[in-house]
């Protein structure tokens, strides 16, 4: 085992999305396209919106990876062309495997639309490895109940899927991926067994963490080395994110919502997406 130490920091950039909600994302950039097997790491919020003014993303089509989004606060509703329909409460997961295609929206449900609400969440793209690109579209709705969790002094530990902090979680995964999200005091720290042979990273989503003589800010990634986690809690309350994945080590060839191995496939995609292949909008 080798102490974790941190071997790259990435600063998130603000991009918009959808209806014009503002993300912090610290990958895809001009600068860095992915970092396999991950896609894209967009961190919304936390805040708050007036009646009325809350935005979503209007239905869209995906091909070739999965899209996955926690919430840490907040109420969104989320509907697909599969006819899947779900609301998303605090610490729930939407795991969505378009793999060959689906359209989806979400945005706010309609009584936060209504009083007005908070959104703090985070969405991540997830490749899919070539042999699976096509494979039927999936879902699974992990509510907040079902993940793994412990509460040691100063922390909370939630694990979505994989293992870490020797907890498992509810997702199942495609490719070995770990998901968690801690929730640390000032001066407590967390250790874990990092997954071997896997990515690594560490996101901040409020306050910020010490590793070893590193101090990770709010907005900042960092890539990890080495395979012995701890992090300590530098601010009054920090919540993070903990990934890692085993990298697929494939050509990526992505055009906005599609993401394949050949520019030929990105082609094929926009081909099936105006003949209606990926299903239609159900409202
Ligand atoms: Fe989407």
């Amino acid at each position: 085992m080798t102490t974790s130490t941190v071997s790259r920091l990435i600063r998130a950039q603000r991009a918009v999305e959808g209806d014009g909600f503002v993300v912090r994302r610290p990958f895809p950039t001009p600068a860095l396209s992915h970092l396999d097997p991950f896609l894209l790491f967009d961190h919304m919020g936390p805040m708050q919106f007036e009646p009325g003014k809350g935005v979503g993303t209007p239905w869209h089509p995906h091909r070739g990876f999965e899209t996955v989004t926690y919430l840490l606060e907040g109420d969104m509703e989320h509907q697909d062309s599969l006819g899947n329909r779900g609301a998303l409460r605090s610490g729930d997961t939407q795991w969505m495997t378009a793999a060959r295609g689906v359209l989806h929206k979400e945005g706010p449900s309609p009584a936060s639309q209504a009083a007005g609400g908070r959104v703090h969440g985070l969405q991540l793209w997830v490749n899919l490895p070539a042999r699976m690109k096509m494979d039927p579209p999936a879902y699974q709705d992990l509510q907040a109940e079902s993940n793994a969790r412990r509460i040691e002094p100063g922390a909370t530990i939630r694990v979505i899927a994989g293992t870490l902090f020797h907890l498992q979680g509810p997702g199942r995964t495609h490719t070995p991926i770990a998901y968690a999200h801690v929730t640390l005091d000032a001066g407590h720290s967390v250790r874990t067994a990092l997954p071997a042979g896997q990515r690594a990273l560490l996101y901040p989503m409020t306050g910020a963490v010490r590793i070893g003589e590193t101090q990770v800010d709010e907005g900042i990634m960092a890539e990890l080395a080495g395979d012995e986690l701890s992090f300590e809690g530098v601010a009054e309350r920090s919540e993070v994110i903990l990934l890692s994945g085993e990298p697929i080590g494939e050509p990526v060839a992505r055009y906005g919502p599609f993401v394949m191995n050949t520019e030929a496939e990105l082609r094929q995609a926009f081909q099936d997406f105006d003949h209606g292949k990926f299903g239609v909008p159900l409202d």
